[in-house]
């Protein structure tokens, strides 16, 4: 057969080398084994996601995915699928992926010409097989192989609702397909030393978004839809100095600062308002930070703004002095909220709508609404599937990576507030590890108290 690379193609070499994660990615790939001793376990990557007719999205693989490989940024290939195959002992672990283009031209066009989304005269040089096969410190074969690899008769689990060829291949066993998704969940709860150097390169690319920010901030006055410069702004550097974002960048200035989620960004940043900035950049590793700061864009809190901002201030600060190894995962939450209820409750706000009769949290949903953090790591919202009793209800633990970012939103037509404080919002966001004794902060770079805020601004303008 005659070489598909040659007829006046070069051979052409990545000079890549084995991924520094592939080893911590073994280990986790040793757990799913020994959790599930003789049965297959499929974790596909998910492919490419149509954004509109021929167009995609660019492609993300699934977490679960990049833990169990330490898959990175653009190597990544689209319907690659991990297979673990039980042996007398373990397991053999496959990926099945995507092998380069074949270069076919004229009426028997072949991929590299003829698919614009696999193909790689549209998308680019992929690895070859051996190439990924070396970088992973993976067995690797083509995607083609797997229907015959996995046609032995015995139990198997799916990651379902990735790709739609393997949900199709396997037929679903919904309970035992469900256990597979919280173990992948959990198993991604600790972070190990690699994980968290990786954190620490999110976040500080993050860190450098939000100074980059700072320093354009006069821009974003100058222009219409300032928020969208400030989201331009943090995005570039996220694109530098990563892969791209953990999620769609918050630039809410004003009364959008009220808006939990507001991704929007077409409004103005005007001098005296504040500007909430909450945001993430993702590394090439997939790991990525989430911090939020909120600015006053003149450079100086009004005295309303710095009373809302120092009262979630000191929230926060409850909150991270509340964060160590062994305490349960709410505590930090309960010690943000009773700081907030208590100063609530001493400017008189008497909510309406709410049923509790005394001071406490539940009294002031209204204006705090959302939990006080959530673990971070390949999500933004990281294991989400774990069971409460492994996260929500249960304890902290050395290794977990976390947010902690309390909030008051006071809605611009909110009638049970001062006039003064209508449209403003607040939320302060750190990232922190959890150590043998305490926290230590991931996004210490930023200046988190109301006149450290006003400092940095005098000193980046
Ligand atoms: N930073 C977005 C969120 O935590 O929901
Ligand atoms: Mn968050």
């Amino acid at each position: 057969m005659a070489d598909q690379f040659h007829g006046g193609w070069a051979k052409t070499n990545l000079n890549l080398s084995v991924l520094p994660g592939a080893a911590y990615a073994a280990k986790r790939r040793s757990a799913v084994s020994e959790r599930f001793p003789g049965e297959r376990i499929i974790v596909p990557s998910g492919g490419l996601k149509v954004r509109s007719n021929d167009f995609d999205y660019a492609f993300r693989p699934h977490s679960a995915f990049v833990h169990l490989t330490a898959e990175q940024g653009t190597q990544a290939v689209p319907d690659s699928v991990l297979v673990f195959e039980p042996t007398g002992s373990g397991h053999s672990v496959t990926l099945f992926t995507r092998q380069r283009s074949p270069r076919g031209i004229g009426p028997n066009s072949t991929e590299f010409y003829s698919d614009r989304r696999h193909g790689e005269f549209w998308i680019g040089r992929r690895r070859t097989l051996s190439e990924t096969a070396d970088t992973l410190g993976i067995e690797v074969a083509t995607r083609d192989e797997l229907e015959q690899a996995i046609s032995r008769s015995i139990p198997t689990r799916v990651l379902r609702g990735e790709d739609t060829y393997v949900d199709a291949l396997v037929p679903p066993t919904p309970q035992a397909d469900a256990e597979l998704v919280t173990f992948l969940s959990e198993l991604r709860l600790v972070k190990d030393e690699w994980e968290i150097g990786r954190l620490r390169e999110a976040v500080d690319c993050t860190v450098t978004g939000f100074t980059d920010v700072l320093s354009e901030l006069g821009d974003a006055t100058r222009h219409a839809r300032g928020e969208r410069w400030i989201e331009g702004t943090f995005n570039r550097r996220a694109r530098l100095g990563g892969y791209g974002l953990g999620f769609d960048t918050i630039a809410a200035a004003g009364s959008h600062s009220c808006i939990l989620h507001w991704m929007q960004n077409d409004g103005p940043v005007r001098d005296g308002d504040l500007l909430l900035l909450d945001a993430g950049a993702e590394a090439d590793s997939f790991y990525t930070g989430d911090v939020t700061r909120t600015l006053p864009v003149s450079g100086h809190f009004t005295e309303a703004q710095r009373r809302v901002y120092d009262l979630v201030f000191a929230a926060q600060s409850a909150g991270i002095a509340a964060l160590r190894p062994g305490a349960p995962f709410g505590a930090f939450h309960d010690a943000a909220m009773r700081v907030i209820a208590e100063e609530l409750d001493a400017w008189g706000l008497r909510p309406y709508g709410t049923t509790a009769s005394t001071p406490g949290p539940d009294l002031y949903r209204r204006y705090t609404l959302c939990g006080s953090g959530h673990m971070l790591g390949l999500d933004c919202h990281d294991c989400a599937g774990a069971r409460d009793e492994a996260y929500s209800a249960g304890v902290l633990r050395r290794g977990h990576v976390l947010t902690v970012e309390p909030g008051l939103y006071f809605q611009p037509d909110d009638l049970t507030v001062p006039a003064e404080l209508r449209g403003i919002g607040v939320r302060i966001e750190d990232d922190l590890v959890i150590t043998s004794s305490g926290a230590e902060c991931l996004s210490s770079g930023l200046p988190r108290s109301a006149d450290e805020v006003e400092a940095w601004m005098a000193s980046v303008r």
